[in-house]
């Protein structure tokens, strides 16, 4: 299909979409520079123009301090029964085997000493192989897959370690401007050893052509923070006859903080 599709096409009355050159030029424009303000060249820019809703959506103000303890008293607790080994196996929900590339995801969540952090919550979610979420809003014309939600858990281990079976998650779009499309992504939710410690992030395949025409991934503006985000194909993972493995660590704090 042509990429002037009428699919993508502004509705009747709605302001013009960006092309794809437009936000490319803005990301040029914009550079390495991390933002007002910014608390670190390690985190995504909060008011990222090229990424649009990001004007909307990030603090205005400043943070609210909270007393961690009355956090810790109201919000969500998990213990390590909640929490089934086979969660971390999103291939095995349904009757079937969903469609697609299946893939193992590993790696180790270290602070920044190197040590392994273990007893992590460690979350993720995906879109299916063809790129499209089980989620009402998505409703981009790929089809769903009714042996696949897109959602698994599981805790680290004494070594920091984590595991997950999927399959490999397709791009989608997202109209953030004219045919704009996401690169392939699992994203990931660390709990941390308490609720305001928890990190959201996402994790890449590497190779992907859409790095650069993405703001989601480009609002972290230093290339070699950004680069951090994409996990390596490892050979030693990959299960024969089975499954191809990615390795991809995560390091919660400190001077090279972040995946
Ligand atoms: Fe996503």
């Amino acid at each position: 299909m042509p990429a002037s599709s009428t699919r993508t096409s502004t509705p009747p009355g709605a302001p013009a979409l960006p092309t794809q050159g437009e936000i490319n030029a803005e990301m040029s424009r914009i550079g390495g520079d991390p933002g007002p303000g910014a608390a670190s060249a390690m985190q995504p820019r909060l008011d990222y123009p090229p990424y649009r809703s990001s004007l909307r959506r990030h603090p205005s103000r400043a943070l609210v301090a909270v007393d961690p303890g009355v956090v810790e008293r109201s919000g969500p607790v998990f213990g390590d029964r909640d929490v089934d080994p086979l969660d971390a196996d999103l291939t095995i929900a349904h009757r079937g085997e969903p469609i697609g590339e299946r893939i193992v995801i590993a790696g180790r969540v270290l602070d920044s000493w190197g040590r392994p952090v273990p007893g992590q919550l460690v979350e993720v979610w995906q879109a299916n192989a063809a790129g499209r979420y089980v989620h009402r809003r998505d409703q981009h014309p790929a089809p769903l897959d009714p042996n696949f939600t897109g959602t698994g858990r599981c805790l680290t281990g004494p070594d920091g370690s984590y595991r997950f079976v999927t399959i490999k998650p397709g791009p989608y779009p997202w109209r953030n401007h004219q045919n704009a499309w996401r690169p392939a992504h699992v994203h990931f939710s660390l709990f941390g050893t308490r609720f305001t410690e928890r990190l959201v992030t996402q994790m890449y395949f590497p190779g992907d052509p859409l790095f650069e025409l993405d703001p989601i991934f480009r609002s972290i503006t230093d290339p070699a923070v950004a680069t951090r985000l994409v996990a390596r194909y490892d050979h030693d993972l990959t299960v024969s006859e089975w499954a191809t493995g990615y390795r991809w660590d995560v390091v919660l704090d400190g001077r090279r903080v972040g995946p």
